[in-house]
């Protein structure tokens, strides 16, 4: 049942034309009120083809800045000013100009998961749904793979083509869990198939039966005959499903996939982000919209 709070949000959002994009990792009652849930490269995307003005991220920061690249002549709001993805924040562009500058033949391809600053010194970005494609499409066979090394790993083995380079980072959540913690899992649920985010550590996704991103590991339970999934990112996917199929059995990989931030805002952010009481504005200069939107544009136009 709709709550008094989640009217007042669908009353104001109508009479402001405010469009409100959730992450799949968001709580229930705000993808209840979302016009739009998805991974990151579906935000992305969705984000670039709306007429609203206004734009309301309930996420990470790197999502709303990504909005903003695409619609600068939107307002676009983060609903809780203090959600950011601390693997967007381990790498910055002075160090990645350093390393170009030793390889300067080397295409460098930046996980969506990056600052709107360090987009712009990167050839392209992907996202988990489309890094395989989009590194099998550049025009290079020189790749510096940043920041997420786990990602990159994976990547790296399904295009052995290329020349793939990576550094040292990665997602503090997906990345603490263990290989012990997977065969665990693995054996206390033998019926169960295992899907796992690449953000993970290679050894753990090789113990999985399909590695994707979140939109592609709900696309997957979707279309699945089991009965019983072991999920191995952020655990509000978990709490979705089992909403969405109660006659499924859906299993956390680890207790520790969870990501403070990605569960930074409420409803009530949300709320007071549309009354103007809250949230941030996205303000980002010209120069960096102009040079972080290069990347963003090639990866929709490799990624199709
Ligand atoms: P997705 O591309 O799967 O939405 O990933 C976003 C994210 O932050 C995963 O931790
Ligand atoms: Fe960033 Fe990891 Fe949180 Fe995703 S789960 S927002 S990659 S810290």
């Amino acid at each position: 049942m709709i709550s008094d709070i989640q009217k007042k949000i669908l009353e104001l959002k109508k009479q402001d034309d405010v469009l409100i994009l959730a992450h799949s990792y968001q709580t229930e009652d705000i993808l209840e009120v979302a016009d739009f849930v998805g991974d990151s490269y579906q935000l992305s995307v969705m984000a670039k083809n709306t007429p609203n003005k206004k734009v309301i991220m309930c996420g990470v920061r790197f999502m709303a800045e990504t909005v903003k690249i695409l619609s600068p002549e939107k307002e676009v709001y983060l609903a809780n000013k203090t959600a950011g993805c601390p693997m967007a924040e381990q790498m910055d562009k002075e160090y990645i100009n350093s390393i170009k500058k030793q390889y300067p033949d080397y295409a460098v391809v930046a996980y969506i998961n990056t600052t709107a600053s360090l987009k712009t010194v990167c050839d392209v970005c992907v996202t988990s749904s489309s890094a395989v494609k989009i590194v099998e499409r550049i025009d290079n066979d020189n790749i510096l793979f940043i920041p997420d090394c786990n990602l990159g790993a994976y990547v790296k083995e399904k295009v052995p083509s290329k020349n793939i380079m990576l550094l040292d980072g990665g997602c503090p959540i997906h990345a603490s869990v263990t290989k012990e913690e997977a065969e665990n899992a693995l054996k206390a649920h033998p019926n169960a198939v295992f899907l796992v985010h690449p953000e993970c550590k290679n050894e753990v996704v090789k113990l999985s039966h399909f590695a994707g991103s979140t939109a592609d590991i709900m696309n997957y339970v979707e279309q699945s005959d089991h009965k019983e999934f072991i999920i191995g990112t952020e655990n509000s996917i978990v709490q979705h499903l089992q909403f969405k199929y109660p006659n499924k059995k859906f299993y956390m990989l680890s207790k520790n996939l969870i990501c403070a931030d990605m569960r930074a805002t409420t409803l009530m952010d949300l709320y007071n982000c549309l009354k103007g009481e809250g949230g941030e504005k996205i303000e980002l200069d010209e120069k960096t919209i102009e040079l972080s939107r290069r990347c963003i544009d090639k990866m929709i136009e490799l990624g199709k």
